[in-house]
């Protein structure tokens, strides 16, 4: 067994990392929700400014076994990274993921990291490997979020009403010129405020130039969706709520939902939601989203509009001056 660094240059190098990760991260998962290969291609071949990324291959011979990636945040969180390590069902437990752990530890020092997090989705009663393997490797949960799921079209009792006070105004991909300081302001207000329980990191800050690119780069593998609500009386902004359609795909991704702390009280995050939701194409049978469990008023949005959790999603964190120095592994 050895490991190496995928070659990020080989276009059939990549498509090979991506079904191992793909096939290994679904195999006890029947609810995932994952990067498509186009997502995946571009963070590959274009990387971002604001996050470098390393893959390692676990190869037995010339057999693809398993995979990891290690992202390191370049503008805020420089004490983290963040991995992920997938091993197909039928190389498990002979150590492999154990050898890609290693790989990940020793370059994220290399890279003056102090800590590295990850996320394990399991399934609320079954659970599944990937929390044995994280306290095997000495990560404890700092976080948990739940996977939610909802099935289109919303039920005639789950239709929102939008408060009277409030209008609608809703975008496709790159928010209007007109609109973007007030979204700016909602998105950092979100940063700052979405709960994440111990996990100890920098919110991250946009300004116009980093929502710019994130748009753009969201936007070559999503149809990105935004509602918002804009009180009547005054113009100001209420609360936004941000969804994306992978490019081609049947189901439709709840990413942020935020009600401003002077518009709350009104269920402008249901009715928000439920605009999306009605305007998407009729092809869009489900909707996934992510909501911690102390999180009470949005869990209840979600499961008043029919969401049910189908996975826990652990924050799970190493702290790597913990770690017992293991020899590195070979092959590198
Ligand atoms: C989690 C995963 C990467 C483990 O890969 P693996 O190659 O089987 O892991 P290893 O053989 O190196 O196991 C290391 C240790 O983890 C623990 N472990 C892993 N799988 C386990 C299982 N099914 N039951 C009990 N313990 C388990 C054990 O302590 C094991 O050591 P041992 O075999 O000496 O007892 C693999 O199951 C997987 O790809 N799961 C889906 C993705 C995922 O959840 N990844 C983790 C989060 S990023």
């Amino acid at each position: 067994m050895h490991i190496r660094e995928l070659d990020a240059s080989d276009p059939a190098a990549r498509r090979a990392w991506f079904e191992v990760m793909d096939r290994s991260a679904r195999a006890d998962r029947p609810h995932a929700l994952l990067e498509a290969f186009d997502a995946f291609e571009l963070t590959v071949t274009e990387p971002g400014e604001h996050a470098r990324r390393i893959r390692f291959e676990a190869r037995d011979g010339d057999a693809l076994v398993g995979v990891a990636e290690l992202e390191l945040p370049l503008t805020e969180n420089l004490d983290v990274g963040w991995c992920e390590v997938n091993v197909l069902p039928e190389h498990r437990r002979r150590g492999v993921g154990r050898l890609l752990w290693d790989s990940v530890v020793a370059e994220a020092r290399a890279a003056g990291r102090a800590r590295v997090g990850g996320e394990v989705s399991v399934a609320p009663v079954d659970g599944g490997p990937g929390m044995l393997f994280a306290a095997s490797v000495g990560a404890v949960e700092k976080h948990r979020e739940d996977h939610l799921l909802l099935g289109l079209p919303l039920g005639p009792a789950a239709q929102a009403v939008v408060d009277p006070a409030y209008e609608v105004v809703t975008w496709r991909g790159r928010c209007p010129d007109e609109h973007r300081e007030a979204y700016l302001e909602m998105r950092n207000q979100m940063n700052a405020d979405v709960p994440t329980g111990e996990l100890d990191l920098e919110p991250t800050v946009l300004d116009d130039a980093r929502l710019a690119s994130s748009e753009e780069r969201l936007m070559r593998s999503y149809d990105v969706r935004v509602a918002t609500a804009r009180r009547r009386v005054d113009g100001a902004f209420g609360g936004y709520s941000l969804l994306f359609v992978p490019h081609g795909a049947d189901i439709a991704w709840q990413d942020d939902t935020l009600v401003m702390p002077d518009h709350r009280g009104h269920r402008l995050g249901a009715a928000l939601k439920a605009v999306n939701y009605a305007e998407l194409p009729a092809s869009i049978g489900l909707v996934h989203t992510w909501t911690a469990p102390s999180n009470t008023a949005m869990h209840r949005t979600n499961t008043a509009l029919g969401f049910r959790v189908v996975e826990h999603m652990h924050e799970m964190e190493a702290d790597l001056a913990l770690l017992a120095d293991r020899v590195p592994p070979e092959g590198r």
